[in-house]
């Protein structure tokens, strides 16, 4: 059987674990629920990586959490490119000694609908979603195998059951995929793989529906279809990661934890 440990390692070669606070590596920190999410992982005291395509929206996030008093290092990853995965969790893991959370929150959803989506959006949309993760969750093995714990939480979305574009909802649903298979390989070695499925949440992603107006009117069709009537914000998306990276969670694997206000439900009539 192949599986993601049959590849070549690099990684850690000590055998003592640094003391001190355990360090969540987080993707797409940059972005709107990324940034909340390495916020709220600082707070309940996690050192935390914050990398990001976007460098700049790393480092604000990373500024953000040192000036409340955390401990953030912020650091580009562009996690379409394997290499730059390798050598960014390399860094991280020889700063610190060890990688405890993978928090997988960089996502892309391309514009074009399926009549005019290119090849190549299909590709990156793909390799940013779901070889992204895969790729990462490869590189922080040595680290996971020698600490014989550790956590992986991917954010999926609602449309993995359908809905969106149709490679963003087919990487989403990959993205599930992926990550119930990992917690099955993973789990052997004390690590647990989960997915967090939110439904619409206003930030800069989902700016590309259109202006401010379309948005708001987007907003309130999606808001009106949730039965809780409420829209999901960042905050409800990083409480959800933050509980599944924790030890709280340790006993909790393989599992899709929507965060949709009861989008997920078939329909229903009220
Ligand atoms: N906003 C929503 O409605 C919504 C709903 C469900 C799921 N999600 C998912 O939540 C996650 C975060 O979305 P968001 O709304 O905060 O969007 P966002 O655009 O604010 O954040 C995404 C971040 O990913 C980064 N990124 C993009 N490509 C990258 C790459 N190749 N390598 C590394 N980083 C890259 C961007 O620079 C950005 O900082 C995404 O995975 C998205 O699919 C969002």
């Amino acid at each position: 059987m192949t599986g993601i440990s049959d590849h070549r390692e690099t990684g850690p070669d000590a055998t003592d674990l640094p003391e001190g606070p355990r360090v969540a590596l987080v993707t797409g920190g940059g972005g709107d629920i990324g940034g909340v999410t390495c916020e709220r992982l600082a707070r309940d005291g996690w050192t935390v990586a914050v990398t990001d395509l976007d460098p700049d929206a790393a480092e604000r996030v990373a500024a953000r959490i040192a000036a409340s008093g955390g401990s953030a290092r912020a650091t580009r990853m562009d996690v379409a490119d394997p290499d730059d995965i390798r050598t960014a969790v390399d860094l991280i893991g020889r700063e610190y000694g060890r990688v405890d959370a993978v928090v997988c929150a960089a996502g892309i959803e391309p514009p074009q609908d399926l009549a005019a989506i290119e090849v190549s959006a299909w590709d990156l949309t793909l390799d940013v979603n779901v070889r992204g993760p895969a790729l990462l969750a490869q590189a922080v093995l040595p680290w996971w195998r020698r600490q014989r714990s550790g956590s992986l939480v991917t954010i999926t979305s609602r449309t993995w059951l359908g809905g969106a574009h149709p490679a963003y909802a087919a990487s989403k649903a990959g993205l599930v995929g992926l990550t119930r298979s990992l917690a099955l390989e993973l789990g052997p070695i004390g690590v647990t793989a989960n997915a967090v499925a939110p439904s619409f949440v206003r930030t800069r992603f989902s700016a590309q529906r259109g202006d401010e107006r379309l948005l708001d009117a987007y907003a309130e069709r999606a808001r009106a279809a949730t039965p809780l009537g409420v829209l999901v914000r960042p905050e409800d998306v990083a409480n959800a990661v933050a509980f599944l990276a924790s030890d709280q969670a340790a006993r909790i694997t393989g599992e899709v934890l929507h965060v949709c206000a009861g989008s997920q439900l078939p329909l229903f009539v009220r």
